[in-house]
């Protein structure tokens, strides 16, 4: 730390007089460095810029003053960057360096959406804990993550990077990302600064077009999509990113509501607002602000404290605090949240990152690499299986499909600092001392995932029909999902389709194994598969851990996130909807089916499709094990309870089968009456439990009444008394059924 700085620092500490917000050394040391900044020094700390121009000319900035945090730095120029800030500029204050580590920074882990199949914290939290460590020991002090968009449509690329569809187990394992990624303390050498993102509802984006317009009325804010970003930071969340999209025709980064009476006055919120990329400037383009100055005045009092790359504050804040347009206490409590967070991180007293002794980084450990190979493997979900899983010793495996080899594309979408030489593919595993005993014959059939080139069917079929079994590996490359890649259709992509049809026309049994970045609508392709593993981009280790899991080495336990719809034409379908006034009942009805000349009310006047029926084809929280479970002796602790109670809820899970399993038990509730109309069931409660074959446990929730609460057309929170259902079961479709009556 630059010897001025420190000197200055003491100084002010001892000195009386310096305007100081709290009592703690922390408040001192940071308004003491305040009162010593010029206007120009602080707007500077409020300027993030992306490593996109020469070196020279960001240190120039740097020098000057006019730089508070870099994003995309090449780590290895990290600490001459901060070198510059810490000891060339003349308060010598260091930066924050940003960048999206979303699931694992060397080491990949599946993609957020996978990291949600396994509806396990403690396995979130590891896996972020490590990509924190691998990134910190680069001098990486703040990640862009975790994305909690509550996202309940597949058409929209970010799906992928999101937790699903569900507030409470967004809510769960984004607390868990936060407490993995910033560990016991910010300044420890494995601990990152975590970003919750996106600020708020970007995952509604309407027709699944990334960066379109959101309507969600602050009712379903409250409900559905700000309790995930309220558990982040209640987890402690040391930043936060606002969102491109207009809600409700207010920009989140011109949303003061968002920014300030949520986010600070009602939360509490103590660290520091960014942007997202030049989503402050793209405020014209959504004809909110006129122009780049009005853009920073926005900004600034809405409550943004750091802009990422558009440079308007730097532009025009002087002006604007001459003008009296934005206030200087504005400025003064954006730099006050940027500064606290800097202080956390202890970047003031190490600011830069120490050279690693040989044989001493934690990047690709075993530890790590076993990290990813186990949530690979929690993360991958069985949908279909009748008996050809798991595979016998022995059989000799047709590998077929353009994702059993796709280095890359197994990354999924942002994997920037992921080595694909590292990736171990389906066929990289089968190549291992673990699986080479293994014999299998190998024929990709198509290219990549969007190959249309079917020339190479026939070499496939005399392959399969050489085998024992057929593993077909389709899917989506990477670019296919992710941002700005939403999809109008959402089918297997290309000829996969088409390569699982031959395959399967050979008459072998197929093992259908996705690798992709969404849900996609796959009911077609069904009939072809014998068993269907569905694994969201599962990252650096998913082959190994794929053939872990059809050889049953590994016991498939993941449970869908999302649900999967039959068609496009059904989103948006989510297992959490209101029940309307003519709730379906009938399932599909073939079109075939309808007699011509059909009277007018012939098929029902309830809400469901003619063509794809009312229910999806995979429910969320689907998902197929080696063993079976079954569900007895539900019990509920109190049938009246008052708002204050907790329920305790237990069923016995027996393990039916002869095969060691882990189920994920699920609790439900449905609120029957209410003063607004309440979903058909929300999830309020997840367990793995491990459970030996031929066993049984009881699985124990505890549920506090007030977890019923929810805002209503006042605004308010609120239990309200009334007769609730309850369920625990495999999924949300399924379970042993009980009810209970809160009682005033
Ligand atoms: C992108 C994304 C955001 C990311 C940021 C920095 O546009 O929306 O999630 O963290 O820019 O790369």
């Amino acid at each position: 730390m630059k010897k001025g700085l420190l000197a200055l620092g003491i100084a002010a500490l001892l000195a009386t007089g310096c305007k100081q917000t709290g009592n703690t050394e922390e408040d001192r040391f940071i308004e003491s460095l305040l009162s010593q900044m010029t206007l120009e020094e602080k707007i500077g700390q409020m300027n993030q810029l992306s490593f996109d121009q020469p070196l020279d000319s960001i240190k120039a900035k740097i020098r000057a003053g006019e730089i508070g945090s870099m994003l995309n730095i090449d780590p290895t120029l990290i600490n001459e960057i901060q070198k510059t800030a810490v000891e060339e500029s003349r308060l010598g204050i260091p930066l924050i360096i940003g960048r999206d580590i979303i699931h694992g920074y060397k080491t990949v882990l599946p993609i957020p959406l996978g990291l949600a199949a396994s509806f396990d914290p403690q396995l979130v939290e590891a896996g972020t804990h490590m990509a924190a460590t691998e990134a910190r020991e680069e001098g990486i002090t703040w990640t862009f993550a975790p994305m909690l968009d509550i996202s309940r449509d597949a058409r929209w690329g970010r799906i992928a990077e999101s937790l699903g569809e569900d507030s409470y187990l967004s809510g769960e394992l984004g607390a868990a990302m936060v407490r993995g990624f910033q560990g016991k303390q910010l300044s420890d050498n494995d601990a990152i600064a975590a970003c919750v993102k996106h600020f708020v509802g970007y995952g509604a984006a309407e027709g699944g077009r990334d960066y379109n317009s959101t309507y969600i009325p602050e009712m379903l804010l409250r409900n559905v999509y700000l309790p995930p970003f309220q558990k982040a930071i209640e987890a402690g969340a040391a930043t936060l990113m606002t969102s491109f999209n207009d809600n409700n025709g207010v920009p989140a980064s011109g949303n003061d509501f968002l920014l300030r009476t949520v986010l600070r006055n009602e939360w509490n919120f103590d660290g520091f607002v960014v942007s997202d990329w030049c989503s402050m400037s793209e405020m014209i383009p959504h004809g909110f602000a006129a122009d780049r100055k009005d853009v920073a005045r926005i900004s600034a009092n809405a409550g943004v404290d750091m802009e990422m790359v558009s440079q308007t504050y730097i532009d025009h804040l002087p002006e604007l605090v001459t003008e009296k347009k934005v206030p200087i206490e504005t400025i003064d409590e954006a730099v006050r949240n940027i500064l606290r967070i800097k202080y956390r991180l202890g970047l003031f007293e190490n600011p830069y990152v120490d050279d690693v002794e040989e044989g001493m980084s934690t990047i690709y450990s075993d530890e790590h690499l076993q990290t990813a190979r186990r949530a690979a493997v929690e993360s991958a979900v069985l949908l279909k299986n009748n008996g050809v899983l798991p595979l016998k010793p022995g059989q000799t495996l047709a590998i077929i499909g353009p994702m059993a080899n796709a280095p890359h594309d197994q990354l999924g979408t942002w994997s920037f600092d992921g080595d694909k030489n590292r990736t171990v593919t389906p066929l990289k595993a089968l190549q291992s001392e673990e699986y080479k005993q293994v014999k299998y014959l190998y024929e990709a059939g198509l290219d990549y995932s969007r190959d249309t080139d079917t020339r190479n069917f026939e070499r496939v079929k005399s392959a399969v029909r050489r085998a024992d079994v057929a593993l077909v590996f389709v899917g989506e490359e990477a670019i296919l999902s992710g941002e700005a890649h939403s999809l109008s259709n959402i089918n297997l992509i290309g000829a996969q389709s088409e390569l699982l049809k031959a395959v399967k026309s050979t008459g072998k049994p197929v093992v259908m194994v996705v690798i992709a970045g969404r849900p996609l609508t796959i009911e077609r392709d069904l009939p072809y598969a014998d068993a269907i593993l569905y694994n969201f981009h599962p990252g650096t280790m998913g082959g190994l851990a794929i053939l872990d899991l059809l050889y049953g080495k590994e016991n498939p336990s993941g449970k869908l996130p999302v649900t999967f719809v039959r068609e496009v034409g059904q989103i948006p379908m989510y297992y959490n909807h209101n029940n309307t006034g003519r709730p379906a009942h009938n399932q599909i009805i073939p079109l075939k089916d309808i007699p011509l000349e059909a009277p007018q009310t012939s098929l029902g006047n309830t809400s469901f499709y003619l063509d794809s029926g009312k229910d999806p084809l995979f429910v969320f929280g689907y998902g197929l094990s080696y063993s079976t479970f079954e569900y007895t002796d539900l019990n509920l602790s109190n049938h009246e309870p008052k708002a204050g109670d907790t329920l305790t809820v237990t069923a016995t899970i027996k393990n039916t089968s002869r095969v060691d399993g882990t189920e994920v038990a699920q609790l439900y509730v449905r609120d029957l009456v209410g003063s607004i109309t309440r979903p058909v069931k929300e999830l309020k409660g997840f367990q793995r439990l491990f459970i030996k074959a031929g066993e049984s446990q009881t699985v124990t929730f505890e549920l506090p009444i007030s977890e019923l609460a929810f805002y209503g057309r006042d605004l308010q929170k609120r239990v309200e008394a009334g007769q609730f259902d309850l369920w625990v079961g495999p999924n949300s479709a399924e379970g042993l059924k009980g009810s209970f009556t809160v009682t005033e």
